[in-house]
């Protein structure tokens, strides 16, 4: 179909009204100096009937977009073959400023554990053409599911060479764990500059994102798999916690900003909520992988309580034990118990942020240094999630993490003090695309494990993303690692591979 047809086409099918009465703002096709798909395109939240499709229309990418005070109206197409000669759904879809000319098409009546692509079209321009895969069926007996997780891509620590890797694997979709961009100002010694000062308004978030999304590896990752995705902290601000914010800001500034970097969060990915410009934002949600898996993504720094003790690596003070402290907030762990309860799947996943398993820094018995970041500062929020799936019986809970720019492999103990306690879940530890583990720290971690049994492998210079395989029989994690982040060239290998068994909580060195 020629690009004008198509557009005909998709006017015609859509019954797409050019003026609209109750918006003041008139729609309608600008002239474009440069092509508009500079981020490229993206789809998520894959299930067994539909998918996020999504794409941001921003000539000028690094100037707020570049595009004018208007709504357009943005065509797009979904075919089961890359020529997109086997149309299974179009339409028009309406780019607003409100929105920064995003917009996010939730494409329906699918069939379950099909490979489809997918394109946009604006005026003249059309974007690249992009693949994606729906999930089976949820009851579906399914032998295998293939995914990768990552996190942490600060763009000035190094190249996306990791992403280039991503996109050349095998897979059914991929988990990002937040840290999707960095909110700090430009570095001059880094191998890349952020451009602007820190990030505090939606201008400057959406610049932020656009910035990392011209990046043609994070591009080729977008294109070809489906992307579930949650945020961490870098998103808003290091280390925020709920309204609570690390920089010097007070509560209504810092609340306009978190408001402000939600949307713009939004804005630039392929999410399946129903969006409104509000303080809160709920990210929460899981789904089912046939009668496989149960992928459930958390949020842990929206609710949270303020990181105890003052922060950083501390011995535990009282507010580290509190029963009042809470991780994921009331709400949300109560939807999570239900989540685990309901699930009938033999491998049930928790994608979320922060390092769950206990980790001692001072290797000197009676003493505890802890990350109070990390579920080590929320013993209480942590003994009750670990002992309601032990309680419980929950199928095979298998946690993945981000957030620490290593990678680690833990046993999830009921009573992390005591080697002899039984493991009740397995822990998968990411390390970063690209952002830095400050390598004093890996003589320190080294140093300590001595202290924590319960750590099965620990590696803190090399980055990249986990490869997972899911079969009825077991879970296997491949660290997937890159010979350097200075070098866009580098190569990709498989470090380290462990396997959990099917109803044997635990990690096996498989290497
Ligand atoms: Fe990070």
């Amino acid at each position: 179909m020629k690009r004008r047809d198509f557009l005909i086409t998709t006017l015609l099918t859509s019954g797409l009204i050019i003026t609209d009465p109750w918006k003041s703002q008139a729609a309608s096709i600008p002239e474009f100096s440069d092509s508009p798909f500079t981020l490229g395109v993206a789809s998520g939240d894959t299930q067994s009937d539909r998918v996020i499709i999504w794409t941001r229309l921003a000539p000028k990418p690094l100037e707020g977009g570049g595009m004018p005070n208007i709504r357009v109206p943005v065509g797009w197409k979904m075919a089961k073959d890359p020529k997109m000669t086997e149309i299974v759904g179009q339409g028009t879809v309406m780019a607003t400023p409100e929105l920064g000319h995003s917009v996010h098409v939730d494409v329906t009546q699918l069939e379950a554990n099909q490979v489809y692509w997918y394109q946009f079209q604006v005026g003249n321009y059309e974007s690249a053409i992009a693949r994606t895969k729906t999930l089976p069926n949820p009851n579906a007996s399914v032998d295998q599911i293939k995914f990768a997780f990552a996190s942490c891509q600060d763009w000035q620590n190094g190249y996306y060479v990791a992403h280039k890797h991503l996109a050349e694997e095998d897979l059914d979709f991929v988990v990002f764990l937040g840290d999707y961009i960095y909110e700090r100002s430009g570095n001059k010694n880094t191998v890349r500059q952020h451009q602007g000062d820190d990030c505090m308004t939606l201008e400057e978030y959406r610049n932020r994102y656009a910035e990392y999304k011209s990046d043609p590896n994070l591009q080729a990752a977008h294109h070809r798999f489906p992307w579930i995705m949650t945020w961490d902290d870098h998103e808003v601000d290091n280390n925020y916690a709920n309204l609570i914010p690390e920089d010097k800001q007070n509560l209504e500034d810092f609340r306009l900003r978190r408001k402000e970097a939600y949307q713009a969060y939004y804005e630039h990915t392929p999410i399946r909520i129903s969006f409104q410009a509000a303080e809160e934002m709920a990210i929460y949600r899981s789904f089912e992988l046939g009668n496989l898996g149960k992928l459930i993504v958390l949020d842990t720094r929206q609710y949270r309580s303020d990181q105890p003790c003052g922060d950083g690596g501390k011995p535990r003070c009282q507010e580290a034990t509190s029963k009042t402290a809470t991780l994921l907030g009331s709400q949300q762990e109560q939807w999570l118990q239900s989540q685990l309860s309901k699930s009938s799947a033999s491998w049930n996943i928790i994608a979320q942020q922060i390092m769950m398993a206990q980790y001692d820094l001072d290797p000197r018995p009676q003493t505890g240094l802890f990350n109070m970041d990390q579920w080590d500062g929320y013993v209480e929020s942590r003994r009750r999630l670990l002992k309601f799936v032990h309680d419980n019986q929950i199928s095979n809970p298998v946690v993945i993490t981000g957030d620490i720019h290593s990678s680690w492999v833990n046993d999830l103990k009921l009573d992390f003090d005591d080697p002899r306690s039984p493991t009740v879940a397995t822990e998968f530890v990411g390390t970063s695309i690209s952002s830095l583990f400050p390598q004093q720290y890996v003589a320190a971690v080294n140093l300590a494990r001595i202290a924590n049994p319960h750590v099965k492998f620990f590696e803190g210079s090399k980055h990249g993303y986990v490869r997972c395989t899911l079969t009825p029989d077991y879970f296997q994690s491949d660290y997937r690692l890159v010979s350097s982040v200075l070098d866009p060239k580098a190569s990709i290998d498989t470090l380290q591979s462990f396997l959990v068994k099917n109803g044997q909580p635990g990690a096996q060195n498989i290497t």
